[in-house]
């Protein structure tokens, strides 16, 4: 028996690589002096690791344009906050999905109901995916944004980025893909697919830790500034510098957290020149390694999902284990509150799930499970081992065996 075992690593992956908690620690210890300010020789070395790291991340995603457009932020609900009012002004239309995180559901809400936005909010199958003829439909003369959920954080559902990039392409619209519970595991190529933002959070599949998240702009989509201050360049001017990465960093950037994405670049392309000793490259390391780390946790969720199946009472939502996925699911057990299952896996087996709506409540409203107190969320990662499967599927089964006649 374990003292834990975390099937969370939808909320936040756990545990991170070893050599991401050693190179923030020495790299904080050893530079933790404040970047881009001064001209001494450590603001100047922590500068230049910053700035391999925004070009390992352009690398990672695919993203040939300049690597200053890759902008450190909090997280991924601040990327999103920035993009979303840094871009739409009263009149426009903004189509989202019934998939979206409270990330994106919030931001569009205040700009439906304070900026005169008008909203979109496209409906999925059963499965979580949505019909690209009903975005295709969707979008008018006046969308000046459509935003998807890659990977749903409820159902697990990912969406063809492939079609949605296709058919956004051919408009006038910008195309936002909120990749938080995709990347790291799904390699996103993003000139390939026509992705004009991409929104990323630092401490899920990425490996890093909480405190950074970052976007990445294409070239010729320009996002107003969402707050104005210190960036070390360009003191005597009296307005927020309009390049890239300035415009939209103001204050001092997180050099753990940055530090953290850093190591866990380097752990991707390791794992991947593992994989595959060829690829010397880095965006090529890190493809093979996302090729194995998808097969991993594919692995997770087919036994996990066939398992919780198989239990009398337990219902799963979202799609198959071999469709188009990631290895988060969720669950219920007939006529029992989400919440009370979750606390009991917790209290009796040691299992750290999520139960509740996953910031997600749309979802929960199409699946009708708001009565129920949303369903219970099971996300293995990398990390996750055969005996946490079996030892989770067993438990799920004698909790049911409770509850069910
Ligand atoms: C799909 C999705 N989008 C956005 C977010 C928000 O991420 P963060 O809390 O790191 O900003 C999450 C986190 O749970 C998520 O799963």
């Amino acid at each position: 028996m374990k003292d834990n075992y975390y099937l969370d690593n939808a909320a936040t992956t756990l545990p991170k690589p070893e050599s991401v908690y050693q190179f923030m620690d020495s790299f904080y210890r050893s530079h933790g002096v404040n970047p881009g300010r001064a001209g001494h020789v450590l603001a100047v070395e922590a500068e230049t690791m910053i700035v391999e790291t925004r070009r390992m991340l352009a690398q990672f995603f695919g993203f040939s344009g300049d690597p200053n457009r890759v902008v450190f932020t909090q997280n991924a609900t601040d990327s999103m906050n920035t993009a979303l009012s840094g871009t739409l002004v009263p009149g426009d239309h903004l189509i989202i999905t019934r998939t979206e995180h409270n990330s994106v559901l919030r931001p569009a809400n205040h700009l439906e109901r304070d900026r005169d936005v008008r909203v979109t909010r496209l409906s999925r199958d059963e499965q979580g995916y949505i019909d690209p003829n009903e975005l295709r439909d969707a979008i008018g003369p006046k969308t000046r944004a459509v935003v998807i959920n890659h990977g749903s954080n409820v159902l697990g559902a990912v969406q063809d980025l492939e079609e949605i990039g296709r058919i956004v392409g051919e408009t006038d619209a910008m195309l936002i893909v909120d990749t938080c519970q995709t990347a790291g595991v799904i390699a996103i190529d993003m000139d390939r697919l026509g992705i004009d933002v991409l929104v990323f959070t630092g401490h899920k599949g990425l490996f890093g830790p909480m405190g950074i998240g970052g976007l990445l702009v294409r070239e010729g989509i320009e996002i107003a500034s969402p707050r104005f201050g210190g960036t070390g360049v360009d003191s005597i001017t009296p307005f927020q510098p309009d390049t890239y990465p300035h415009r939209l960093e103001a204050g001092t950037v997180s050099i753990p957290g940055i530090a953290g994405l850093h190591a866990a670049q380097k752990w991707f392309a390791e794992v991947g020149r593992a994989q595959d000793p060829t690829q010397t490259e880095h965006a090529g390391a890190c493809c093979a390694a996302l090729a194995h780390i998808e097969t991993v946790e594919r692995g997770h969720i087919v036994a996990l999902s066939e398992g919780l199946k198989a239990i009398d009472g337990v219902k799963v939502y979202g799609p198959n284990g071999n469709q188009r996925r990631v290895a988060t699911m969720t669950f219920n057990i007939d006529g029992v509150p989400a919440d009370q299952i979750g606390a009991m896996l917790d209290a009796d087996y040691a299992i750290c799930a999520r139960a509740g709506l996953h910031c997600a409540p749309l979802v929960h409203e199409d699946e009708g499970t708001v009565a129920q107190n949303g369903s219970v969320r099971l996300s293995p990662g990398y990390f996750t081992d055969e005996e946490d499967i079996a030892h989770v599927i067993e438990s799920v089964e004698e909790l049911a065996g409770m509850y069910v006649e």
